[in-house]
């Protein structure tokens, strides 16, 4: 069994030292009696245990909306917590909703297998929409209600505003005063409202980030996850800027730059809106690979320079099964978020999604989430190290070949070199 030495918090290291002195509201003791009670409604005593622990926020599984459709206002989000999920990130939100217009068609599906139909699995979905464009008082409300009626259950808001400090400012001591227990900071909206220093255009820029972040830092109260996009070539480096700027923790990935495809009727490429289309934002299950890449690289920063500090890791990209979360966790994600699978499967699929991770801590004897959290992080390594290994390992198998293992193998026809193999020098 792993052991929490596994984790990646667990490795003291030569992280720069960048305290945050603030206090922070969310940091806040256990509150025991609320685990195990959502989402483990079949639960029984043996089963092991799916809550954690994060930034002092307790969640009863490590299932986690991931900012989208799925939490674009109260009737939803409610929804999404009383079928069970750990916590819900709503809808981002800025402080002029009427600078947000979105268009439709806004998704565009890939489909595996479709041969010709539209029946094929959704392995890719494409969007370009916006932030809410929800009026911020509307959102502010539904915000307070949610957290007066569910209390103990983890809400955070996502926030992003324009290349402001005034702004930011604003937006947080409002969105702060609803009662939320965290802020996601969308550092990588991928598409729309680059010109206004939004999104991936702040995320992308580690010297406006790191201002950016300081700014945020300096006014809220909660713990700050910030959001990476992967569309940049080293997703590290932003990460790394978020954590040493004050932020608790780090979430990956938002969705991938791209274009969905062209239509070889109209010749025009899709999701088409009035006949022209713009690059958009690739979710679930085919941007799977990507997303673990990129938490692996993330978590291995973190390890490495801040394996002390109790920041933590949420990881985004095509869960749709235990075993998928299962696969971030095991490289060292706290939380795991979903979106597009909730999109595609509704809100009951928090249930699947425990019941598999659980089969799998079963069938390797881990009782709680910690017990394997950050075990498979260890083993990835160089290109070069994985020849130095291979070719160590070939000559270890070659030199317990080397001579005859009994008496049995000697043969008439090869005597002489079996003598031979067995004479020392
Ligand atoms: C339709 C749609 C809208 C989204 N809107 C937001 C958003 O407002 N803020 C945000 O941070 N991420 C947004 N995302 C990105 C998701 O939160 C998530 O990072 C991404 O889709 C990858 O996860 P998934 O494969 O589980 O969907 C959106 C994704 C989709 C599909």
């Amino acid at each position: 069994m792993a052991s929490s030495s596994s984790s990646i918090r667990s490795i003291n290291s030569s992280a720069a030292e960048f305290p945050v002195t603030r206090p922070r509201r969310g940091f806040r003791a256990n509150r025991v009696g609320f685990n195990r009670v959502f989402a483990q409604a079949n639960a029984s005593s043996s089963d092991p245990d799916l809550s954690v622990t994060v930034n002092g926020l307790t969640m009863p599984n490590p299932f986690v909306i991931g900012s989208g459709p799925p939490g674009t206002n109260y009737t939803v989000m409610k929804r999404a917590f009383d079928e069970g999920w750990g916590a819900v990130i709503a809808k981002t939100v800025s402080l002029d909703a009427a600078k947000v217009v979105n268009v439709t068609p806004r998704y565009a599906k890939l489909r595996a297998g479709a041969n010709g139909s539209a029946k094929g699995q959704i392995i890719g979905w494409e969007n370009i929409e916006l932030i809410s464009d929800r009026p911020l008082e509307t959102m502010l409300k539904e915000f307070k209600q949610l957290k007066e009626e569910y209390p103990e259950r983890i809400l955070i808001a996502s926030i992003m505003e324009e290349y402001n400090k005034a702004a930011w400012e604003e937006l947080i001591d409002r969105v702060e005063q609803t009662g939320i227990d965290a802020f996601e900071i969308n550092f990588s909206c991928p598409h729309g409202m680059p010109e206004r220093k939004m999104g991936a255009a702040v995320g992308q820029d580690c010297a406006l980030l790191e201002e950016v972040c300081g700014w945020i830092n300096a006014k809220a109260t909660v713990p700050v996850w910030a959001k990476m996009t992967p569309n940049i070539t080293d997703i590290t480096q932003p990460a790394r800027v978020s954590l040493q700027t004050g932020c608790e923790g780090v979430s990956a990935i938002n969705t991938i730059m791209s274009v969905m495809g062209i239509n070889l009727d109209t010749l025009r490429p899709e999701p088409c809106v009035e006949g022209y289309s713009t690059p958009g934002g690739y979710s679930s299950k085919a941007v799977h690979p990507i997303a673990l890449a990129k938490v692996m690289n993330i978590a291995q920063m973190m390890k490495n320079e801040f394996g002390d500090k109790d920041y933590s890791l949420s990881a985004i990209g095509g869960v749709e099964t235990g075993g998928d979360a299962a696969e971030f966790i095991l490289l060292g994600a706290d939380t795991v978020q979903v979106c597009t699978g909730v999109m595609m499967h509704g809100y009951g699929l928090v249930k699947k999604l425990c019941s598999e991770l659980q089969e799998f801590m079963k069938k390797h004897d881990f009782s709680s989430i910690e017990d394997f959290r950050g075990a498979s992080l260890d083993y990835f390594t160089t290109h070069m190290d994985l020849v130095k290994r291979q070719q160590d390992a070939i000559r270890e198998r070659k030199a317990v070949k080397k001579g005859l293992q009994s008496d049995k193998d000697w043969t008439g026809d090869g005597f002489v070199k079996e003598t031979e193999s067995m004479v020392s020098n």
